[in-house]
Parts: structure tokens; C-alpha cells; sequence
């Protein structure tokens, strides 16, 4: 969700408002998801890196979330949809974490819509802790280090209880990752739009969608051997 500081700095307003009218493209967001049967979104809200922004700002980003997790909770059970959470939620300040919490609580029991806030999130701390959490098992002599296959370290990954993205989407211009779902973005496709995120729009995201479409996806096969094995 890049861009919200510089499209705030075009309109000479301070950056929180662009994280505010970032809030509301969230919103619409949601909404386009459903409309398209996009049953997976998870949105890189606050990464490790953004605790070095200055404290007026992480407090500015800090109070949006709560405020946006007790607008939405009646949303988000009415439409059915599952809040989870990657990163370091223990890093946050106590009102977000309670307010996850209950939000959390409140949703666990959807299967079928998922809404994931990545927060103080970052794909090394992440490898970083799968490392760790994978040794202990082997230190409790639950595993051994021989079975450290891909499948079994992602059992360790925040992301454990969801699939690997399809499709990663950054707007406002950037082409990186920023150690975002670096490992579970292995083979997913990249989009970038120049649109800055407060006007990320649902047609926005149905052209992303669109050119999704029309990739090749081949997960190192051929051409030719992905349209033998359809046939
Ligand atoms: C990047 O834009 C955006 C962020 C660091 C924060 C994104 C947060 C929100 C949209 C609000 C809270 C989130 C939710 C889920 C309610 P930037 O500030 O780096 O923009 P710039 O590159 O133009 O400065």
C-alpha cells in the first residue's frame, strides 16, 4: 500500500492524511475483493523497517489501525471474513494488540473470506524465527535436521494457515518487494501500478486482476509441457 506520504506532500497536506484516505482505499479494497472472489488479501500494513519512522507518524499509523479494526469488525462479521496477523504483533502498542484480538476472536470461525494484516512485518525476521522455531523442535527431538525440507520450514512461517500469494500488488511506481512474503512469493506474479494507494480503486484492482489473468504461470516447466498436461 505505497504511496500514501507522497500522495498526501502533491496535496500539501501532512502525511497522515494520505495514510487516513489510505484507510478508505482499504475499505474499497475489501469490497473489490468480493466482488472479484478474491478470497485472500493480506495487506502489508506496517513493516519491521517502518518502526524507524518518526514516533508522530507510527503513533498516527498505530491509532488508523484501531480505528479501523472497531470500524470494521461489524463489516467483517457481517461478510463473513477471517482477520489474521503476521509479524511481530507482540511489538505493538497494547490498544492495537487488544483490538486485534478481539477481532480475531470474533472471526475465527469463518473458512471462507480471509483479511491478513501484515504488521511489524518482514520476510528475513520471519525466515529468521521459522529458523529458530525449527531448531527448537529438533532440540526438543521432534524433528531432525535432515527433514528441514521447504514444506516442513513453512510449517513454522506466520503464514502457515494461508496459501502462497497469486498475485502481489504494489502501487505508487516502486518495483521492489520491500521483505514482503519474500519466501511465499516464489512463484507468485508481480504488478506494479503507478496509481498511489489512497486512489488504488476497485477498477484498479480488477485491471491487476485482469492481467493476472492473462499470465503464464509455469513453475519452471515449459510451455509446452504446462499445455500437455491441460489437455
Ligand atoms: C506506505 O506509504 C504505507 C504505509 C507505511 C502504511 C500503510 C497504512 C495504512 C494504509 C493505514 C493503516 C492500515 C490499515 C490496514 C487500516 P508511504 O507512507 O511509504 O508512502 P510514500 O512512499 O509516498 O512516503
Amino acid at each position: 500500500m505505497d504511496g500514501n506520504g507522497r500522495w498526501a506532500k502533491a496535496r500539501g497536506l501532512p502525511r497522515i492524511e494520505g495514510h487516513r484516505r489510505g484507510v478508505e482505499a482499504v475499505r474499497e479494497i475489501l469490497s473489490g475483493c468480493r466482488e472479484l472472489n478474491i478470497r485472500y488479501l493480506t495487506l502489508y500494513a506496517f513493516s519491521a523497517e517502518n518502526w524507524r519512522r518518526p514516533a508522530e507518524e507510527v503513533d498516527a499509523l498505530m491509532g488508523l489501525l484501531v480505528y479501523f479494526l472497531r470500524r470494521e469488525l461489524n463489516e467483517l462479521v457481517r461478510n463473513k471474513v477471517r482477520l489474521h496477523v503476521i509479524g511481530q504483533p507482540g511489538d505493538l502498542p497494547d490498544p492495537v494488540r487488544a483490538e486485534l484480538e478481539r477481532t480475531m476472536a470474533a472471526t475465527a470461525h469463518f473458512t471462507e473470506w480471509h483479511l491478513t494484516l501484515a504488521l511489524s512485518y518482514g520476510s528475513r525476521q520471519e525466515a529468521a524465527a521459522a529458523a529458530r522455531s525449527f531448531a527448537e523442535a529438533v532440540a526438543r527431538g521432534e524433528a531432525r535436521p535432515e527433514e528441514c525440507t521447504w514444506e516442513r520450514l513453512a510449517r513454522h512461517l506466520y503464514t502457515r494457515e494461508l496459501p502462497d500469494p497469486d498475485l502481489i500488488i504494489r502501487t505508487s511506481g516502486e518495483s521492489r518487494l520491500s521483505n514482503f512474503l519474500m519466501l511465499q512469493g516464489a512463484y507468485s506474479e508481480l504488478y506494479f501500478s503507478p496509481v498511489p494507494w489512497p486512489d488504488f480503486s476497485r477498477e484498479h484492482l480488477r485491471e491487476a486482476a485482469e492481467c493476472f489473468k492473462r499470465r503464464e504461470r509455469r513453475y519452471g516447466l515449459t510451455g509446452e509441457q504446462l499445455r500437455a498436461a491441460a489437455s
